[in-house]
């Protein structure tokens, strides 16, 4: 049994993470998750019961919690997924995204130095790399010229970890993912928002021309990624993990209402993103090689299953949509 830490493990990707990792088996799994408004315990429902599985509720920005889980549970693996996630919120307000993901990864390097743990696993974006034009790829070699508050802080993170490796030789390695969907994803992003607001006859607002291009891997394929990195990746190494599948943001949402049957009328262009970046695309041949890692999912079954999850669980989108779902955690786990 290796005790694997995961944190943020109540978002869209940690949860899904927990899940896989759970259903492979072998594994003690503690999710540390302050559980933010991207944080939902309904996530991970069917894990309540398994002994091998824990939660606890922390921040990892607050080094002494830390330091008591660390102390606690002593992991051997920490795989950190934690973090502000959504590009729009940064714009409005950078300061919870330099506490959690800046500070709160380095006390988790902090922690995991202090009580010797054998690999620490970041988890990052490849938006860490800025914006491509029409042409050209991200590769581990491209420049860091993050673009937003999101991603700058995103590239903080990364340094702080490259810089634990260097520095003290702590086993570290780090991914750079491109847009993750599937099931789980908080509908504030594209692809859950646009299907909520689909089935709800509301307006579907594409910023600016619609035509910025994001490299779509489902969230599963992602997930396989992380565990190959996990598992088989070398110290101190930067992996790169794409989906191989471009698509311009207004293709997607067309689609999207075309999987559903509904009409284009619905769709509304609306005032762009500042500081909108153009696109992002993966050259993910170092982990092929490496690691022999390549995305199952093709884009348009993914969608289509993303789709039918989303209509097949309603009621978990419509509780976060409400705001119903903060309650999950009182009833369960008592008041806060
Ligand atoms: P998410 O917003 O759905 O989930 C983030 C989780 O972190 C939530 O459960 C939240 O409660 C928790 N969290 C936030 N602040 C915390 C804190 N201070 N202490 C403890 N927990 C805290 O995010 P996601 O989309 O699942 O992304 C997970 C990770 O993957 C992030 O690091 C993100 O940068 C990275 N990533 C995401 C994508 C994507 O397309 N969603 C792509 C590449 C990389
Ligand atoms: P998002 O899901 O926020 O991911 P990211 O900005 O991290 O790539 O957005 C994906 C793309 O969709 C991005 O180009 C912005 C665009 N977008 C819209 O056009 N309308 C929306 O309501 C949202 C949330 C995003």
């Amino acid at each position: 049994m290796t005790k694997i830490l995961i944190t943020g493990g109540a978002g869209f990707i940690g949860s899904n993470f927990v899940r896989m990792l759970s259903a492979k088996g072998g594994h003690e799994l503690l999710n540390l998750d302050a559980l933010t408004y991207a944080g939902n315990l309904e996530n991970l429902t069917e894990l309540e019961a398994d002994p091998d599985y824990h939660f606890v509720r922390a921040d990892i920005s607050k080094r002494k919690a830390v330091e008591g889980v660390f102390a606690d549970f002593r992991p051997e693996v920490v795989v950190h997924f934690a973090a502000e996630s959504h590009v729009d919120r940064s714009v409005l307000d950078a300061t919870a995204f330099v506490t959690t993901n800046v500070l709160g990864t380095q006390v988790l390097l902090d922690m995991s130095r202090q009580y010797d743990v054998a690999r620490f696993v970041h988890v990052s974006t490849d938006e860490v790399y800025g914006s491509l034009g029409p042409t050209g790829l991200f590769t581990e070699e491209s420049p860091l010229q993050p673009n937003s508050p999101y991603s700058a802080s995103k590239t903080g993170s990364d340094l702080l970890v490259r810089a634990a490796h260097h520095t003290h030789g702590f086993d570290t390695v780090i991914t750079r993912c491109s847009n993750n969907y599937g099931p789980y994803q908080f509908p504030e992003k594209l692809i859950p928002l646009m299907i909520a607001n689909a089935l709800e006859d509301k307006s579907l607002p594409v910023y600016g021309d619609g035509k910025n291009v994001r490299d779509w891997i489902y969230v599963e394929d992602h997930c396989e990624a992380i565990a190959r990195v996990m598992t088989n990746g070398k110290a101190g190494e930067v992996y790169n993990i794409g989906g191989n599948e471009e698509r311009e943001n207004i293709w997607v949402v067309k689609k999207i209402l075309e999987i559903l049957g509904k009409s284009e009328e619905q769709i509304e262009y609306v005032k762009d993103r500042p500081g909108h970046d153009r696109r992002y695309a993966i050259d993910g041949t170092k982990i092929a090689n490496e690691l022999g890692w390549t995305p199952k999912h093709d884009f348009e079954s993914g969608l289509k299953a993303t789709v039918e999850w989303y209509l097949a669980n309603r009621e978990w989108w419509e509780r976060v949509r409400s705001g119903e779902y903060r309650e999950y955690y009182e009833e369960n786990y008592g008041a806060r």
